[in-house]
């Protein structure tokens, strides 16, 4: 049975994630580490997109296996599922519902100005280019619209879609009367924006084809050392942060969030040592701090049927929301066969 929130503030949070890998410290540093610290402030739902994983993720055992790895990830990285009800998008059909309604209020010009779209369809033909990651921004919009979302925790790529997401929102809004809540995105000054290992001016990605680029929470120690080890770094050999060594910055930035330290701080910790040093110390404590998630991780991993409970329990708690939600909007926009009053 879902508890009532324990929150001291009635806001509500949601966020989501794609399965569409392994999660990478990016998604931890970025994401999940601040659903799980300020789990209990707020009235929260956490929901695993796989609709908008679909582009990418076309095996279906491989969809069915990530949905519930991912599942157990965030259960074993500190997400409370009595406080912070995960479910899956495609459980809930008013997901797909409502990003068809906005997509009536949401334009052409808009979505082809998405930093990401742009990304993915850069240089590709018109032929291979899905009209789903065209239209994957309605689908978020409607993700966080249909629950009353006041904050949207989410890393630094996700900011442009949060401000369409108001855009869209305010719009159906003048239109058919007030009916949506205009979300804030939540984007925190550290760990926003983990780089690639391997090519620092890009973001840490779980679907980067290097393996080197990401560590993933489920990375064994000898892989760790590994990656850290073969991580590139900037030309002098001093561990300080600026713009002109992003390599660095991001190394230090990634030990900073762990540790618990300023990036002045690790700078001070780390004055007078060399690079060697400084890759040690990081590799420790990037070990010492993805263990206790590994160890939970292959207990949530060793019970299947204790997930899916778990989402179970998600999925009754969104759905009770998105179905009153999902008949107020069709309510408002006279679509549907019944007599509204
Ligand atoms: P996704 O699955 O790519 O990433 C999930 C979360 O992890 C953050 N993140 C990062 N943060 C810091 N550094 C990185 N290198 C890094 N890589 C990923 C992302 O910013 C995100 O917060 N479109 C979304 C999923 C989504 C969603 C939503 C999010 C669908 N509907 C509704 C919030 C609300 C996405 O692809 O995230």
């Amino acid at each position: 049975m879902f508890m009532e929130p324990t929150s001291t503030s009635n806001k509500r949070v949601f966020s989501g994630m794609q399965p569409s890998g392994v999660a990478t410290i990016g998604n931890y540093l970025g994401a999940i580490r601040n659903w799980v610290a300020q789990q209990d402030q707020y009235d929260n739902l956490f929901c695993i997109v796989d609709l908008h994983a679909m582009g990418t993720l076309t095996d279906p055992d491989e969809m069915r296996e990530n949905i519930h790895s991912l599942a157990a990830t965030m259960f074993a990285a500190g997400l409370n599922p009595e406080i912070a009800p995960l479910f899956v998008q495609s459980d809930v059909p008013q997901h797909a519902e409502l990003a068809w309604t906005l997509s009536n209020v949401t334009q052409f010009g808009e979505l082809s100005r998405m930093t990401q779209f742009k990304d993915k369809s850069a240089g590709k033909d018109d032929a291979a280019i899905n009209s789903a990651i065209f239209f994957y921004p309605v689908l978020m919009a409607a993700d966080i619209i249909l629950y009353d979302t006041d904050l949207v925790p989410v890393g630094d790529d996700q900011r442009q879609h949060v401000e369409l997401t108001r855009d869209i929102a305010t719009r159906f809004n003048t239109r058919y009367g007030d009916t949506f809540v205009i979300p804030k995105a939540d984007i925190k000054e550290v760990g926003a924006r983990i780089m690639s290992l391997q090519e620092p001016t890009k973001k840490m990605s779980k679907s980067d084809a290097n393996a080197n680029a990401y560590i993933a929470l489920s990375d064994d120690p000898d892989v760790i050392k590994r990656k850290i080890k073969r991580a590139v770094t900037d030309s002098d050999a001093r561990v300080s942060a600026s713009p002109e060594k992003p390599a660095v910055t991001n190394l230090m930035q990634i030990y900073g969030i762990l540790a618990d330290l300023s990036l002045d701080q690790v700078e001070e910790h780390f004055s007078g040592k060399g690079y060697g040093p400084f890759k040690a110390e990081l590799t420790d404590l990037l070990i010492e701090s993805l263990a206790p998630i590994q160890a939970k991780l292959a207990e949530y991993k060793a019970n299947p049927e204790e997930v899916a409970r778990l989402l179970e329990i998600g999925r009754t708690r969104a759905a009770i929301l998105a179905e009153a939600k999902m008949a107020d909007v069709n309510r408002k926009t006279g679509v549907g066969g019944k007599l509204h009053r």
